[in-house]
C-alpha cells in the first residue's frame, strides 16, 4: 500500500477553497458579515433547483427547522426508514413528535413505497423519507401515496447533494428538504446545513427559528427561535464547493465505478448500482456480504483497520436504540449487519481501489 493510511472520507480542498476561506476571513466582517451566507444561499437554490434556501449549522438543525415549520409535535407521527443515522428520528423527538420506522428497498436502501403505506395511521402527519448514500428515494411511488393521505413530505437528504431523480434535485419532490455539508460528506462547509423548499410560507417561519424568533433585521423577539444560522466564514467554504460541485460529483461516480468493477460482480458480494431514472452521487460506495466468507463484516472491518484501511459500518437500524420499540423491518437489519462503506476519501486513486480491492478480496478469501 503506497499510503500510510487509507481514510473512510475526507474532502477535495484545492486553493479555491483556501482563498475563499482567507477571503472570508479578510473581508467577510463589518458590512459584509452576510455576504458568503447570502451567495450560498442563492447559488445552492439555484442549484438545486428550489425557491428559497436556509444555510444553518447542520442537516439535523435544518431538519429540526422543518419539523417545526410543519407543526409537528406531541400525538403526530412521522414515518421515517429504520436504517439512516439518528437524525431522522431524533428530530422528530425534539418536538415530541413520534418517529414510525419502516423498512427499506433491498437494492436501493431507501425508504420502501409498500412499507410506508401498510404504516400510516390517522396520527401520520408527515413522511421523512432518506436519499440514503446518495440514492434517490422513490418518490415516483412515495409522493402519490403522501398526497392520497394528506401527509407532508419533509426529505433527509442529508447525503445527496447533486443525487437526481429524473433530472430533477430530489428535493424538489419534498415539501421541504435538507442537506449536509459535514466532513465526512461530498461536498463540505465543515459543519453545515442547508434547509431548501419552494413553499414561501414554509420559508418564513423556518428563517424567523433558524435566527432566534427575532423580527427580520430587528432585536425584537417574536417567538421562542433558536441560532441555527450558519456563519459567513462556514458559508465561504460550502460556498466554493458549490463552484466545484459537478466536479465533485463526478469524482465520486468515478471512485463508484472503479469499486464496482472490481467488486460488484463476486458472488455473495451486493453492491448497489443506480436505477435507470436516478443519478446517484455515489458519494458512499458500500457492499454487503451475503455469502459465506472466511470473515464476517466486523471481522473484514478488522482486519482492514489492521491493513490500514479505515471502513464505516453501514448505520445501525435505529428501532433497536434503547429509547425506541424495535421494529421488524427485515431488509433493513439485515444491511445494517452485514454493510459496510468503502474509503471514499477524496484522494484515493484508481491505485488505491485497485489495493484496497486486493486486500478485501483476501481477507474474504475469494
Ligand atoms: C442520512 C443522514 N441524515 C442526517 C445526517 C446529519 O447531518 P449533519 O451531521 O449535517 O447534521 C447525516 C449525516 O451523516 C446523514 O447521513
Amino acid at each position: 500500500m503506497k499510503r500510510e493510511r487509507i481514510h473512510s472520507a475526507g474532502p477535495s480542498i484545492t486553493q479555491l477553497e483556501i482563498d475563499t476561506v482567507t477571503d472570508a476571513a479578510t473581508t467577510g466582517f463589518y458590512s459584509n458579515y452576510r455576504d458568503y451566507i447570502e451567495k450560498f444561499e442563492t447559488e445552492f437554490a439555484e442549484y438545486v433547483g428550489v425557491k428559497y434556501a436556509i444555510a444553518t449549522t447542520s442537516a439535523t438543525t435544518a431538519m429540526h427547522l422543518m419539523v417545526l415549520a410543519a407543526g409537528l409535535g406531541p400525538g403526530d407521527e412521522v414515518i421515517v426508514p429504520d436504517l439512516s443515522w439518528i437524525a431522522t428520528a431524533s428530530v422528530h423527538v425534539f418536538s415530541g413528535a413520534t418517529p414510525v420506522f419502516v423498512d427499506i428497498e433491498p437494492d436501493t436502501w431507501t425508504m420502501s413505497p409498500a412499507s410506508l403505506e401498510a404504516a400510516i395511521t390517522p396520527k401520520t402527519k408527515a413522511v421523512m423519507p432518506v436519499d440514503l448514500y446518495g440514492h434517490a428515494v422513490d418518490y415516483d411511488a412515495i409522493v402519490p401515496i403522501c398526497r392520497k393521505h394528506g401527509l407532508m413530505i419533509i426529505s433527509d437528504s442529508a447525503p445527496a447533494v447533486g443525487t437526481l431523480l429524473n433530472g430533477k434535485s430530489t428535493a424538489t419532490y419534498a415539501d421541504m428538504a435538507a442537506y449536509s455539508f459535514q466532513g465526512a460528506k461530498m461536498m463540505i462547509s465543515g459543519e453545515g446545513g442547508m434547509f431548501v423548499t419552494n413553499n414561501e410560507e414554509l420559508f418564513r417561519k423556518a428563517d424567523q427559528l433558524a435566527e432566534d424568533g427575532r423580527k427580520p433585521g430587528t432585536f425584537w423577539i417574536e417567538k421562542i427561535g433558536y441560532h441555527y444560522r450558519m456563519s459567513n466564514l462556514t458559508a465561504s467554504l460550502g460556498y466554493a464547493q458549490l463552484q466545484r460541485v459537478e466536479e465533485l460529483v463526478a469524482m465520486k461516480r468515478q471512485l463508484f465505478d472503479w469499486y464496482h468493477d472490481r467488486l460488484g460482480d463476486i458472488p455473495g458480494i451486493f453492491m448497489f448500482k443506480e436505477k435507470p431514472n436516478c443519478r446517484a452521487n455515489c458519494s458512499y460506495p458500500s457492499i454487503v456480504l451475503e455469502g459465506d466468507f472466511k470473515v464476517d463484516r466486523d471481522g473484514l472491518r478488522d482486519e482492514m483497520r489492521n491493513r490500514n484501511i479505515d471502513t464505516r459500518p453501514i448505520f445501525p437500524y435505529m428501532s433497536q436504540f434503547p429509547m425506541f420499540e424495535t421494529q421488524d423491518n427485515p431488509v433493513a437489519r439485515r444491511i445494517a449487519e452485514t454493510g459496510i462503506n468503502l474509503p471514499t476519501a477524496a484522494y484515493i486513486d484508481e491505485q488505491d481501489v485497485d489495493d484496497i480491492c486486493d486486500v478485501v478480496k483476501d481477507i474474504l478469501g475469494v
